[in-house]
């Protein structure tokens, strides 16, 4: 029977054989970090990608894999019977059908089909996979089921294809999984708890910083002068008012208490990791300077001086502002940034409009001291309402501040 009232949660945290085993040992902390209980399963194959030693260090007690490793002749029942939740990241195809028919070869399938509790399917394959209609019937089926599927996201792969196949975030999963418990989503170092005082206190943020990185062979990439000292600050800021803050970041910054911190790379990672997490957000701030071009063709290997000069041919990148300024609910603030050299205020105007935002902060980055990897910055908050709010140059926590207070003054208006 799952635990009693006062006891952690127990999850199984089930792992089958694809490239990113590896990032389930990041659910795997992440998880124990909430203070759930994990309790690890590897397929056998899954062993060939990650290590039953690491699952051993980081869960909650030992990891199993054969059906036939434990003096008890049914661990399958006991897993089953215990948990709370089962999640399996990441689900192979193949894992994927032996579930959905009903396959008990193994401890984590047998688990699966003993179990009475939610479960959660985390898909990752390649794209030719994912899109087989194979794959898509049994996933079909397990969502008719009551399975909670959580899609891949769009990127990368192993061999350097890019498409949709890819792992969604561990944070995301981790996310989804707390929140199919009942728990408080982590806030900040995880398991801590939301600060209860604050102007937002409550309040669920998303804020993006950085700048991405798009590739352009396997060692080389085009990306901006941002540092993402001002989203995270923003994002510091947040939490210190009680927020809880999601910052997708494109920067490997240290970020402060108090802030769920999802790491992505390119203008792609961000837009799906952004528009995933807006969803459920009160405000939404995008800081980051997402790369407006990408190279159309991302070479699989690196490319060499001496195959000549290669022509680069760029595309351009997802707007994620305007997407979130379309798919926009009821009451959600929506702050932009726009960072520019010349007709600053005409430009920042033209994009408070054109993308559909509550707040346009001008930055402008020529200036001294101003923008780009500074530590401080000047900025002008322009509001839908034709407001205007000028901040001096200052460190960035107390612009960070001072964009917070336009935002507050919003929320309080709804
Ligand atoms: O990171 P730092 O070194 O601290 O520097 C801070 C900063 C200068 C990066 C920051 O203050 C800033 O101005 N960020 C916005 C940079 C930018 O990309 O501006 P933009 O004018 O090109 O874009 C307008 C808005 O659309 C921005 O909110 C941007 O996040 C968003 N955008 C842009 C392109 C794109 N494909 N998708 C987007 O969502």
């Amino acid at each position: 029977m799952p635990g009693a009232a006062d006891a952690p949660p127990f999850v199984v945290l089930g792992v089958s054989a694809g490239i990113s085993a590896y990032k389930a040992v990041e659910v795997c902390r992440r998880l124990v970090d909430a203070g759930v209980h994990v309790a690890p399963v590897l397929t056998e194959r899954a062993t060939r990608f990650v290590g039953k030693a690491t699952f051993d260090a980081l869960g909650s007690e030992p990891t199993q894999i054969g059906l036939w490793d434990e003096a008890s002749p049914i661990p399958h029942t006991r897993l089953g019977q215990r948990a709370d939740l089962v999640v399996v990241a990441p689900a192979t195809a193949d894992l994927l059908a032996r579930y959905a028919g009903g396959f008990a070869d193994d401890l984590l399938t047998a688990t699966l089909v003993a179990t009475a509790a939610p479960v959660v399917v985390c898909p990752a394959m390649h794209t030719e996979m994912w899109e087989h209609p194979s794959v898509q019937h049994n996933l079909a089926v397990l969502s008719s089921r009551g399975v909670t599927v959580i899609p891949p996201e769009e990127g990368r792969l192993a061999g350097g294809d890019v498409g949709p196949g890819r792992l969604a975030d561990p944070a995301l999963i981790v996310e989804r999984v707390l929140d199919l418990l009942g728990r408080p989503v982590g806030v900040g170092s995880p398991g801590a708890a939301a600060p209860a005082t604050g102007d937002l206190a409550g309040i669920r943020v998303v804020v993006s910083a950085g700048g991405t990185r798009e590739p352009i062979d396997p060692v080389r990439f085009i990306t901006n002068r941002s540092s993402g000292k001002q989203g995270h600050a923003l994002a510091e800021a947040a939490a210190r008012r009680g927020a809880q803050v999601v910052l997708v970041t494109a920067s490997s910054r240290p970020v402060g208490p108090g802030v769920v911190v999802v790491p992505v790379e390119t203008a792609a990672d961000m837009e799906a990791a952004v528009l995933s997490r807006s969803e459920g957000a009160d405000v939404v701030i995008m800081a980051a300077a997402v790369a407006d071009f990408r190279p159309k063709v991302v070479h699989g290997s690196k490319l060499h001086k001496t195959d000549g000069v290669p022509e680069l041919i760029l595309e351009p990148t997802p707007d994620i502002l305007f997407e979130l300024g379309r798919r926009r609910r009821q009451g959600q603030v929506l702050v932009g940034f726009a960072a520019e050299t010349d007709r600053v205020f005409e430009r920042a105007r033209a994009k408070l409009v054109g993308k559909g935002v509550d707040l346009m902060v001008a930055n402008d980055v020529a200036a001294e001291g101003v923008g780009f990897d500074h530590d401080t910055n000047e900025v002008t908050i322009l509001g839908a309402d034709g407001s205007t709010t000028e901040v001096p140059l200052r460190g960035k926590n107390a612009v960070a501040d001072a964009i917070l207070d336009r935002v507050c003054a919003l929320l309080c208006a709804r």
